[in-house]
């Protein structure tokens, strides 16, 4: 086998995106157009990725550099041969080129592979589509023998070749020795004044190399992003090829077309998933997970048979097994629930771990905190962990009972079963099973004369 090297054109303006953002960096299931082309690239195992950039340069290549991209500049869009022109100095004689576009984002690393594995010096692999309306692309002529012998662009085309249906994807494989031969032939002597990639064909052709074709099994898989409304169609079928994934892996969706999966979600069985979830990053949810409507989850875990109900956010979070979660509790980075924990109703937590069966239910903050087994934390609790400059921590002991308004001012420490009363304000230590109320002692006045309007 030949190193594998792809070739990526993502120099075009883009202009029917109406954006100052370049093509190829709109997203889809939040990530770029072209980082889903690379990373179908490294998928077939590229030694190589060469990006071939114009407009907007600097952009694409701000938020894509790797070790494994290699630019190169196409000041002037001359054409797609012109394109990858700029690429030829860095390929390999050895190699195998496959190339891709980066507003063309979702063909499968399957059907890629079928392209490449055609690719000998006396073959060369093309990706062909048949659409009822070809209009706009280049059309594939073959000969009586219906060996493919030449592609002619739609302004080029007469009406006879016209009516061919078979067009050209734009995506091939070929061998960098005989693109180094070809590429240099080209001519712009075409009625868009280009240099077309595409005529490499023919030259392939009449040197008796030959033209291999491989179709994918969908449609989208070759479906380029012109504008907004492309894009939208590619997310949903991304989408929709997730849900039915999830699915089979043993999930319930209340609805496969209300779910959002941007990143790498796994499942478990007897996973529950209500509407309007939106996954991003790396998410777990183990076996007999639930949750509910309008949840936002992105790089946790959430341990077997826990339920997170609806509105809640979940961020750089784990949380153990049966635990329950919300309706509208935050949970941010750091935090490290137990199993049997839970955290409810307008409840945030940062940079805290919980130990098993306590629980957070209402209305509290709770930052940079170390909380035992068998907590309970009442309402309205506030750990006072910031002094305008510095964090500090705040821990608290196994069975410890912290009474409803109460503010922790840290650095503080509540050793094992400690009670706090209601409304306090702790700003020192307590020790083991000591109760500890800090708060204005109450005073009964009786026959108290409220002041009166003058009449
Ligand atoms: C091209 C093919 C056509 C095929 C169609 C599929 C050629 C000559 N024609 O036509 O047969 O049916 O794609 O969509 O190849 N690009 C550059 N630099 C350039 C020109 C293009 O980077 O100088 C990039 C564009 O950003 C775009 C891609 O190459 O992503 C395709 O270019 P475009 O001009 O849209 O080619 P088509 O005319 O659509
Ligand atoms: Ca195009």
């Amino acid at each position: 086998m030949k190193p594998l090297h792809v070739v990526i054109l993502a120099a075009g303006q883009g202009s029917r995106m109406k954006s100052s953002l370049p093509k190829v960096l709109h997203r889809i299931a939040g990530k770029p157009m072209l980082h889903h082309v690379m990373d179908t690239a490294r998928k077939l195992g590229a030694e190589r990725i060469h990006g071939v950039i114009g407009h907007g340069a600097d952009q694409v290549k701000a938020i894509t550099q790797a070790e494994d991209v290699q630019w190169a500049m196409q000041e002037q869009q001359l054409g797609t041969g012109h394109a990858v022109a700029q690429a030829l100095a860095n390929l390999p004689d050895n190699g195998c080129v496959l190339i891709l576009y980066g507003d063309v984002p979702l063909t499968r690393a399957s059907t890629l592979q079928q392209l490449v594995s055609r690719v000998t010096d006396q073959t060369i692999g093309l990706l062909t589509v048949t659409l009822d309306d070809p209009t706009g692309y280049g059309r594939i002529l073959r000969d009586d023998q219906g060996a493919v012998i030449r592609i002619v662009e739609h302004k080029d085309a007469t009406p006879d070749q016209r009516a061919i249906t078979e067009v050209n994807t734009g995506i091939l494989a070929v061998s960098a020795r005989h693109l180094k031969t070809w590429i240099p032939e080209l001519s712009n002597a075409n009625a868009q004044g280009e240099y077309y990639l595409t005529d490499i064909i023919a030259m392939a052709s009449k040197a008796g190399v030959g033209i291999e074709v491989t179709q994918p099994d969908i449609g989208f898989e070759v479906q380029g992003v012109n504008n907004r409304l492309q894009l939208a169609g590619l997310e949903r079928w991304y989408q929709q090829q997730q849900a039915e994934r999830l699915m089979s892996e043993g999930a319930t969706l209340a609805d496969p077309a209300r779910v959002d999966v941007r990143g790498d979600l796994t499942v478990g069985q007897d996973v529950l998933i209500d509407i309007n979830v939106v996954f991003e990053g790396k998410v777990a949810l183990d076996s007999g997970v639930s949750v509910g409507p309008n949840c936002v989850l992105r790089n946790c875990h959430i341990g077997a048979d826990s339920s997170i109900d609806a509105c809640s956010v979940i961020d750089g979070a784990t949380v153990g097994q049966h635990a329950r979660i919300g309706p509208f509790a935050r949970l941010r980075p750091g935090t490290e629930l137990a199993d049997h924990t839970r955290v409810g109703n307008f409840v945030e937590t940062k940079k805290t771990v919980v130990g098993e069966g306590s629980k957070i239910s209402h209305l509290s903050y709770v930052g940079d905190a170390l909380l035992g087994k068998n907590v309970n934390v009442g309402a309205g609790t506030i750990t006072c962990n910031y002094d305008g400059v510095n964090k500090y921590r705040t821990s608290i002991g196994d069975g410890v009972f912290v009474g409803s308004n109460t503010s922790l001012v840290a650095p503080v420490s509540l050793s094992e079963n400690a009670t706090i009363g209601a409304g306090s304000t702790i700003t020192r230590d307590v020790a083991e099973a000591e109760l500890a109320v800090a708060r204005g002692k109450q005073r009964n006045i009786a026959g108290w004369q409220r002041p009166a309007k003058q009449k």
